[in-house]
């Protein structure tokens, strides 16, 4: 398989402080890859460096052969990555729908102000309810997204991602605050829309990740210990004494 993301010698300071140092990491066409680690060990700040919330400070990133590292979010996002945030981040006041069909006008470079101008597209209303359909959302189309309950709101935040037409997908914690049944549905709907595009997920929940993933890399401090199969990770002397060793499961 070929990488779609690679990432070489990344660094990421803010002000003194390195968070992110000297990191490779190559993510393969079509895996599911999760990155774990402890509290603060640079996660979310890796993602935002892909995403181009962040620029690095050093080093190249590198998305279906393209150097990405100084593009921003949107031009990243068009050309085929889109992530989620460890925050729900979802429009309350619009309804489901609209919602999805945002994350698509938004990826094909419409406007907001001309949403309801398009809003009437037969392509786009059939697109939506395909989405939907895969959430298992239809029925709640037409209500404002604010209503739903906390894990239906981020299931259709992972429509969001998905609307855009992205064949990369990156997850921050989608499973965070949820219960056991709410996550079962949660690693459902990821193995579903994952099946034809590629994962990349920050996940806490060991269950979920030894579940979902082709591969983990473990982030220490801002450095990858270990990127291996769920299997050997699990084994690896590294990952047993910087982290796993030390969690409760
Ligand atoms: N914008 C920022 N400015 C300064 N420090 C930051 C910023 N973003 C993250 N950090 C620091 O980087 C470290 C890693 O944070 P983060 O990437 O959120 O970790 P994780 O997601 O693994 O818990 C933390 O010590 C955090 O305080
Ligand atoms: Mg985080």
């Amino acid at each position: 398989m070929s990488d779609i993301l690679k990432l070489s010698k990344v660094s990421k300071s803010f002000g003194p402080a390195k968070i992110i140092k000297n990191l490779d990491l190559n993510i393969k066409k079509g895996e599911r890859h999760a990155i774990i680690g402890p509290n603060g060990a640079g996660k979310s700040t890796l993602f935002h460096l892909i995403s181009g919330h962040y620029t690095p400070t050093s080093g190249s990133i590198v998305l279906n052969n393209e150097e990405i590292g100084s593009l921003d979010p949107h031009d990243i996002n068009r050309k085929g990555l889109a992530r989620s945030f460890q925050v729900t981040n979802i429009f309350p006041k619009m309804t489901v729908a609209e919602n999805i069909r945002c994350g698509m006008l938004w990826a094909k470079d419409y406007k907001y102000s001309i949403f309801k101008l398009v809003n009437n597209e037969n392509e786009l209303n059939k697109s939506t309810s395909e989405i939907l359909e895969e959430l298992n959302l239809n029925h709640c189309a037409n209500i404002p997204a604010g209503l739903l309950s906390y894990a239906d709101q981020r299931a259709l935040e992972i429509g969001i991602t998905i609307a855009s037409g992205a064949d990369t997908i990156m997850l921050d914690e989608p499973t965070a605050g949820m219960s056991n049944s709410e996550t079962a549905r949660a690693v459902e709907l990821i193995k579903k829309i994952s099946e034809k595009r590629t994962l990349l997920i920050v996940e806490h929940d060991m269950g979920v990740v030894f579940d979902l993933a082709d591969r983990i890399s473990v982030l220490v401090y801002g450095e990858i210990i270990c990127t291996d199969t769920p299997k050997k990770v699990r084994t690896n002397k590294k990952v047993q004494e910087a982290y796993l060793g030390t969690e409760e499961h």
